[in-house]
């Protein structure tokens, strides 16, 4: 037998009591490597030990695997480490926890090393990040937040979400009382040296006043809020992964960097609790 067809299974299926069925939205079971719920509805765990929840197609601008490799590969420089840090401390004492638009799992990978969860999840509308959260040995699932998340009401204490799509009702859903949401948002300094000399698109920014509007609606409440403002000096090579990495990887030829350059990292943590 070729071992390389075997999934690993077993991220996944300690992960099962969060999981609910993306289209009737009961409880999964794992029997080999099937989840299914009572309804019928039944999904494989891939090869690469992920699971695809998502209803219907990935949307178009779902990142790619080179997307995913060059998030990886600037993550790997520690160029991140302080946000990595913060979001750890902001995740204390977490026993059940998801991180939605994952990617490649870097912030949900040092959580689970540090606040050892009885339970973690790692969602992305991306197989290729799914791929990749999952050879990290995290449970991972393929799923849109905005078509609602495969969770089961009230099951998770802290919800992550860095740089990615918020669906803050489907946040509140999936809370039990007194959970987190942490959110990591770029601020408008957020590398604007790099995007300048780079002609690079500028970073959709969010109001934090917006943000916590929109929360507070689903009455999940501003909690803490923390400036992260660092210099980071980087390398060419690490600029066309930065580049390489986001929406400018879907939008033609850019300069190249000729030499290092010193940025500056500004971005702003967030947490919300649900009352
Ligand atoms: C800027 S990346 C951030 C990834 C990771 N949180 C990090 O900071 O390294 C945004 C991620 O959100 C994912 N994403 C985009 N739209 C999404 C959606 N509707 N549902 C779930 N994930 C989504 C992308 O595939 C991508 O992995
Ligand atoms: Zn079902």
């Amino acid at each position: 037998m070729n071992r390389n067809t075997t999934p690993n299974t077993a991220p996944i299926t300690a992960a099962i009591g969060l999981l609910a069925c993306p289209v009737c939205g009961l409880s999964l079971g794992h029997q080999n490597r099937t989840l299914r719920c009572p309804s019928g509805h039944s999904y494989d765990v891939a090869r690469q030990g992920y699971v695809n929840l998502l209803r219907g197609a990935a949307p178009a601008n779902a990142d790619t695997a080179e997307m995913v490799a060059a998030r990886a590969r600037f993550l790997n420089t520690g160029g991140y480490l302080p946000i990595r840090d913060a979001v750890v401390e902001a995740c204390h004492a977490t026993t059940r926890v998801a991180e939605v638009g994952a990617g490649t799992g870097y912030y949900l990978a040092a959580v689970v090393t540090e606040q050892h969860p009885q339970a973690h999840l790692a969602l992305d509308v991306s197989a290729a990040a799914a791929r990749r959260s999952s050879r990290m040995g995290l449970a991972s699932a393929v799923a849109d937040t905005w078509a609602g998340l495969p969770i089961l009401g009230g099951r998770l204490d802290c919800i992550m979400c860095i740089f990615a799509p918020r669906n803050p009702a489907e946040f509140a859903r999936v809370l039990t009382p007194g959970g987190r949401v942490v959110v990591v948002t770029p601020r408008p300094a957020h590398l604007a040296e790099l995007r300048a000399r780079l002609h690079l698109l500028d970073v959709p920014l969010d109001k934090l006043a917006r943000l916590d509007a929109s929360f507070a609606d689903v009455g999940l409440v501003a909690a803490e809020r923390t400036a992260i403002d660092f210099d980071l000096e980087i390398s060419p090579p690490t600029a066309a992964d930065l580049v390489a990495m986001g929406p400018n990887a879907f939008h033609g030829e850019h300069a190249v960097l000729e030499e290092s350059v010193q940025v500056q990292v500004s971005v702003t943590l967030s947490s919300y609790q649900r009352v």
